[in-house]
C-alpha cells in the first residue's frame, strides 16, 4: 500500500459535506451539531486503495460504442413483477443498486425473496450480512419459502474480506446488508460514517463493474429521512429505491428515485404478510378500500406514479374556525398547494373560506405531488365546507391554476381507463382532455374549463 498523508477532517453525517474544522451548522444542508471528526488516508487516488481499479476492470483501451454487444439477458427478472417494473425491466448485469428505508420496513425481506427467486434459476447468490446472524437469517429464509443450494450466506463486515470471498466464489447477484455495517481497514473512521460509507460503496461498485455483479445495497434511513451519507450514496449507485409505507399498515411502496437504466418516479405496491411481502396487483382497489358511503369531503382523484395510473381517496373536513387564524393541515399532500388551492376558491368562486379550519388527508399514506390532484381537493374542500356529498362513483383529475382555470395533465387516456376499470361512472377532467378521454371509453366524460364550471356543474 503506497504511504499516504493521514488527515484529520470535519463530515457532515447528513449531507456528507466536508470541513477543515468542526462547525456547529453545516453549510451545505443547514443541519445543526453534524459535524463528526474522522481520519482520512489521503493516498494517491488509485495506489493505494484496494478496490480501486484493481477489481479486475480492464487496462484503460476505448472500444467502439458501436460494436458494444447488447444482449437481452443483460435484464435479469427478479420473479417480482412489481419490483421488475421499478427497476426498469429487470436487474441489469454489473449495477449497484441502493435499497433505502425505515428500519423494519422490509428491507432484507424484500431481498431475501428477490435472493430466492434468482437462486430458482441457474444464478449463484452471495447474501452478506452484518446485521444478523445465520441462524437469524435461516428463520426469516424459512418463512419466505425454499432456497437451493445455489443462496450462500456470509456473515461478514470486512469489505477486504467481502471483496475477497466475491472474486472466489463469482457469485452473479450480491446482497449487501447493510451499507452502514461495512467498513475497510484503511479507513479509520467507525462504520456507518461518511468517509466508510463513500469507501465501502466505492469499492463495491467497482466489484460490479470489474466482475459484473449487480450488487444490492441495503441502507438505513436515519430518522432525518435521509441515508446516512445520502448525497454521498445516491449520486456514486446506478439505482436508488425507497422502500416506505407507514409502518401501522401493511402494505409498502417501493419507490424507484434515481434509475440509470430506466425511468425514476415508478412505484411498486407490496403487502407484508405472515410469508414475506407480496404484489398487490391492483393498487388503486387497495387504496379505496374501506371507503365511506354518502360522506361529506370525500373524493376519488386520478394521480399517475410513473407509469401506473393510481385511484386515491382526498378527504377533506372544513369546519368553522374558533380562533382569528384558521387552522390548516394536510397528511400526505402539499401543505402550500393546498393554502394555494383554497385561496384561488375563495377569491374565484366566493365560498368564505378564510374563517374555517381545513384539513386535507389522502388516505392509505400515500404521498402525493402530482399537481392533477388539485381539482380531487378542490372537489373535497367544496364538498366538505356545503357539507353534500358526491356521487360516490365520481372521481375527478385536472390540475387548478391560480385564476381558477382547469388545465390538462399528461396521460388522460390512462386514468380514465384506471377509473373505469374500477367502475366509476363519471369523470370530471380538463375540458381539454375531454375530447381524448371520450374516445372509446363507456364512462361519463365531463370536461371542465374552471373552478366556477366545476361548482356548477357538481353542486
Ligand atoms: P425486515 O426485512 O427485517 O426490515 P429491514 O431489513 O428493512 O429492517 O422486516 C422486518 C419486519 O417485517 C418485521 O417487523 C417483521 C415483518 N415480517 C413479516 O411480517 N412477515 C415476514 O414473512 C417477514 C420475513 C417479516
Ligand atoms: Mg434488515
Amino acid at each position: 500500500m503506497a504511504k499516504g498523508k493521514t488527515a484529520t477532517v470535519f463530515f457532515c453525517q447528513n449531507c456528507g459535506y466536508e470541513s477543515a474544522k468542526w462547525m456547529g451548522q453545516c453549510p451545505g444542508c443547514r443541519e445543526w451539531n453534524s459535524f463528526v471528526e474522522e481520519t482520512v488516508n489521503r493516498a494517491p487516488y488509485g495506489t493505494g486503495n484496494p478496490g480501486k481499479g484493481s477489481a479486475g476492470a480492464a487496462a484503460a483501451a476505448p472500444c467502439v460504442l458501436s460494436e458494444i454487444p447488447v444482449r437481452s439477458e443483460d435484464r435479469i427478472s427478479t420473479g417480482i413483477g412489481e419490483l421488475d417494473r421499478v427497476l426498469g425491466g429487470g436487474i441489469v448485469r454489473g449495477s449497484l443498486t441502493l435499497v433505502g428505508g425505515d428500519p423494519g420496513i422490509g428491507k432484507s425481506t424484500l431481498l431475501l425473496q428477490v435472493c430466492r427467486n434468482l437462486s430458482e434459476g441457474t444464478q449463484k447468490i452471495l447474501y452478506i450480512s452484518g446485521e444478523e446472524s445465520p441462524a437469524q437469517i435461516k428463520m426469516r429464509a424459512d418463512r419466505i419459502g425454499h432456497f437451493t443450494d445455489r443462496m450462500l450466506l456470509l456473515c461478514e463486515t470486512n469489505l477486504d474480506k467481502i471483496a475477497e470471498v466475491i472474486r472466489a466464489q463469482k457469485p452473479q447477484t450480491v446482497v449487501i446488508d447493510s451499507i452502514q455495517t461495512m467498513y475497510c481497514e484503511n479507513v479509520s473512521a467507525a462504520p456507518g460514517s461518511v468517509s466508510q460509507v463513500r469507501e465501502t460503496t466505492g469499492v463495491l461498485m467497482q466489484l460490479a463493474k470489474g466482475l459484473d455483479v449487480s450488487v444490492f445495497i441495503v441502507g438505513h434511513v436515519t430518522k432525518e429521512g435521509t441515508v446516512a451519507g445520502p448525497r454521498v450514496l445516491e449520486h456514486m449507485v446506478d439505482a436508488v429505491l425507497y422502500f416506505e409505507g407507514d409502518r401501522h399498515a401493511s402494505y409498502r411502496i417501493l419507490r424507484g428515485v434515481k434509475n440509470r437504466f430506466g425511468s425514476t418516479n415508478e412505484i411498486g405496491v407490496f403487502e407484508m404478510r405472515e410469508q414475506g411481502l407480496t404484489e398487490v396487483q391492483n393498487a388503486s382497489e387497495y387504496m379505496l378500500n374501506g371507503r365511506p358511503e354518502n360522506a361529506s369531503g370525500s373524493v376519488v382523484a386520478c394521480t399517475m406514479e410513473g407509469t401506473r395510473p393510481l385511484l386515491v381517496e382526498i378527504q377533506a373536513l372544513v369546519c368553522h374556525s374558533n380562533f382569528g387564524i384558521p387552522r390548516r393541515q394536510t397528511t400526505g399532500t402539499d401543505f402550500n398547494r393546498v393554502n394555494l388551492l383554497m385561496a384561488v376558491l375563495e377569491k374565484r368562486s366566493g365560498l368564505q373560506l378564510a374563517s374555517c379550519d381545513a384539513y386535507v388527508n389522502i388516505t392509505g399514506g400515500m404521498k402525493i405531488q402530482e399537481p392533477a390532484v388539485d381539482l380531487g381537493i378542490v372537489l373535497a374542500v367544496v364538498s366538505s365546507f356545503k357539507n353534500r356529498a358526491l356521487n360516490p362513483r365520481l372521481a375527478a383529475f385536472g390540475e387548478v391554476g391560480l385564476s381558477g382555470e382547469v388545465r390538462a395533465v399528461s396521460q388522460a387516456r390512462q386514468r380514465v381507463a384506471e377509473a373505469e376499470k374500477l367502475g366509476f361512472q363519471t369523470l370530471i377532467v380538463p375540458q381539454v382532455c375531454a375530447g381524448d378521454c371520450q374516445k372509446n371509453s363507456g364512462i361519463e366524460i365531463v370536461g371542465v374549463r374552471s373552478v366556477q364550471e366545476v361548482m356548477e356543474r357538481v353542486f
